[in-house]
């Protein structure tokens, strides 16, 4: 009855589908430690309603028209990069999309045919494999390193193939916390422009950067796009706020890139095609004053601080993230699964590694409150007991 597309992206959720039910029973019990997704625990960031409410009072008779990019938005988005990034886009090289979720639909309708493959790399962010394949591409996985996360680009350059077309990276990575150094995007730029080059034909790098403004203070954001032309950026305002449900991003290209007239107008009848994927009126009227908004960093910083040091001393193995607000974390229990649910059973909800395509893992996410966090500990501290003895 359905495709069997879609039963293929099923069985590629399987272990997040398996996981769900736990979370939705133990969410909503009134002392749960709920880090399991980037969700925000407490209230939205001042100044977030009331700059959509203002948003919401028609200007015009086209105030709720069908929205394309508009041009305000790019030209905020624009100036914001240049102040943030000393990088200059054109306006116009900015398509406005619903979250990064949407840019990375869009980028794939734009970018890649069926039976073309697209790279990227493990443990990813859950919904790449899926996206690729409702794309009709073919998803091709890397490990990154596994002792500093880095990206493996020996294994990526065998992994290129005639048939490659895109590459998507995440950085500041989710579920690991690394920002990948310069010397990585230079060494990542010999690779892809090597590979362009043997198969005569651009491989496109899509850099998935929604965390890019979550960045502690001992590390620095790098940009893929100032290394390699056939860069485009995804983004969504989504992280910085905490607002996933209201869904606002961009997905942007440097002067740099060939042909960019060419991909503008594929861009552009991707996001109709693809759906409509542009965001809705109100967030885009809204997003002059929601750029200038943010979740509290120093807060964070202080969140990944106590619990990287608490979860180090009571044994378990993690490295500090350097950007995102999550923590990777190896399971003392090799069934991820199993104690996830035991640290569920207990009041602490955590997302097991199998659900990044990782198990022997789970993640934590920093959005839990400094409360859950110190009701927390006691649980992580004894349940790595419990599993050792
Ligand atoms: C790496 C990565 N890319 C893209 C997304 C999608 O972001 P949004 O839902 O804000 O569009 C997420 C969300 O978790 C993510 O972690």
């Amino acid at each position: 009855m359905v495709t069997e597309r879609i039963q293929r992206i099923t069985a590629a959720n399987h272990a997040l589908l398996s996981f769900l039910p736990i979370w939705e029973e133990h969410r909503h019990k009134p002392y749960i430690a709920d880090f399991a997704f980037g969700n925000p625990q407490e209230m939205v960031v001042e100044g977030f309603a009331s700059a959509l409410t203002s948003s919401t009072t028609p200007r015009s008779k086209n105030h709720y028209a069908y929205k394309f990019s508009e041009v305000e938005s790019q030209r905020t988005v624009a100036n914001h990069l240049l102040e943030w990034r000393g990088q200059t886009f054109d306006p116009e090289d900015i398509a406005m999309t619903p979250g990064a979720f949407g840019a990375i639909a869009i980028a794939l309708g734009a970018l890649v045919d069926g039976g073309d493959e697209v790279v990227y790399f493990d443990p990813p962010w859950f919904f790449y494999r899926s996206m690729i394949l409702a794309s009709g591409a073919i998803p091709v996985n890397v490990p990154v390193r596994s002792d500093d996360y880095d990206l493996d680009l020996e294994r990526l350059a065998r992994a290129i193939t005639e048939k490659t077309r895109l590459l998507i990276v995440n950085t500041p990575h989710n579920p690991t916390g690394r920002i990948y150094p310069p010397s990585t995007l230079e060494g990542l730029a010999d690779v892809l422009t090597d590979a362009s080059e043997k198969f005569g034909k651009p491989i496109y790098l899509l850099s998935d950067e929604p965390y890019s403004k979550l960045v502690f203070s001992d590390a620095k954001f790098t940009s893929p796009a100032g290394y390699y032309p056939h860069t485009l950026i995804s983004y969504s305002y989504g992280k910085i706020l905490l607002t996933p449900g209201q869904r606002v991003g961009w997905l942007a290209w440097t002067p740099n890139m060939p042909d960019r007239e060419t991909l503008r107008s594929a861009i552009f009848m991707a996001q109709i095609a693809g759906g409509w994927l542009f965001p809705s009126a109100v967030m885009q009227y809204s997003l002059a004053e929601l750029d200038k908004l943010s979740i509290d960093l120093v807060e964070l910083e202080r969140k990944r601080d106590l619990l990287v040091t608490e979860l180090q001393q009571a044994g378990y193995e993690l490295q500090s993230p350097e950007g995102t607000f999550y923590l990777w974390v190896r399971s003392p229990d090799p069934d991820d699964g199993a104690f996830v649910e035991r640290l569920a059973e207990r009041g602490v909800l955590v997302l097991p590694g199998s659900t990044c395509a990782s198990p022997g893992h789970f993640r934590i996410s920093l959005t839990g409150t400094m409360e859950m966090i110190e009701q927390g500990l006691p649980v992580f501290q004894s349940a790595i007991s419990s599993t050792a003895s």
